[in-house]
């Protein structure tokens, strides 16, 4: 029998649009607490334009103190390297922004990988609240690649989904570039994760992991089903011109 996962889609005619949606949500999510809220950032080139939004539009509406920043992965480069997503997150939101260092917690992808994974796993324990035995994180951003990919769990590296830790090393397929990612438990773990995808290139994937076509397995995406929290699907109508009804 099949598990049938829960999620709200939403399918943006542009990339403003769908920008204006997360960083409300984001806001709402804020605002709704006197507590500090716990995110994971995605990595890769997606958020880029929502963090420009973000600073443009909502630089002076969100209380950015109350935000603790985490990556759901990283790749183990320097922070100086273009690959990295902490040099990403940093140019285009972080430093455009006022929110303390102590609120940054960065994966070092300069560290040897494995002690780093285990350093960022004790950091998340300590830092979020607790759940099932499992650090709970508000809001997790993913975003899938176009070898379908999520966070950094790959194609080929399904049981990161399932392991005990809470970040572990994985290794890029094709460049075999070291990564720490969160695993597969602490993402379903979380409160709310939103996948945001844009773009024809991930139509195909889109479709396949939507309508639960027989390639979905071989996708992390597939997996994600949030123990108790929120699904949401972020999309703009290029990613989602595959789906029926679009
Ligand atoms: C990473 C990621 C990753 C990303 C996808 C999409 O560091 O690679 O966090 O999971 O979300 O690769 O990347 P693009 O937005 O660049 O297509």
């Amino acid at each position: 029998t099949e598990c049938i996962v829960n999620y709200d889609l939403k399918i943006f005619d542009d990339l403003d649009e769908l920008s204006e949606f997360f960083s409300t949500e984001l806001k709402k999510q804020v605002d709704s607490t006197d507590n500090k809220i716990n995110l994971a950032l995605s990595g890769g080139n997606t958020p880029k334009y929502i963090f420009k939004f973000l600073v443009e539009h909502f630089a002076k509406k969100i209380s950015w103190d109350k935000i603790n920043f985490f990556w759901g992965d990283e790749r183990c480069v320097p922070p100086t390297d273009d690959d990295s997503n902490y040099k990403m997150a940093y140019e285009n939101l972080l430093s455009k922004i006022s929110v303390p260092g102590k609120n940054i917690f960065r994966i070092k992808g300069e560290e040897v990988p494995e002690g780093e994974a285990k350093r960022y796993s004790e950091v998340i324990n300590k830092t979020l609240p607790q759940q099932n035995h499992l650090p709970v994180f508000d809001l997790i951003m993913l975003g899938i690649g176009e070898d379908g990919h999520t966070a950094s769990i790959f194609p080929d590296q399904l049981h990161l989904l399932y392991e005990s830790k809470i970040c572990s090393v994985a290794v890029h397929p094709a460049t075999t570039q070291k990564r720490i990612t969160l695993t597969g438990k602490v993402i379903n773990n979380a409160r709310n994760i939103v996948f945001i995808v844009t773009g024809k290139n991930k139509s195909k994937i889109v479709d396949s992991i939507l309508t639960y076509n027989i390639e979905s397995k071989n996708y992390p995406a597939t997996y994600i089903k949030p123990v108790a929290g929120n699904l949401i699907w972020l999309l703009d109508k290029e990613a989602s011109s595959l789906l029926k009804g679009n």
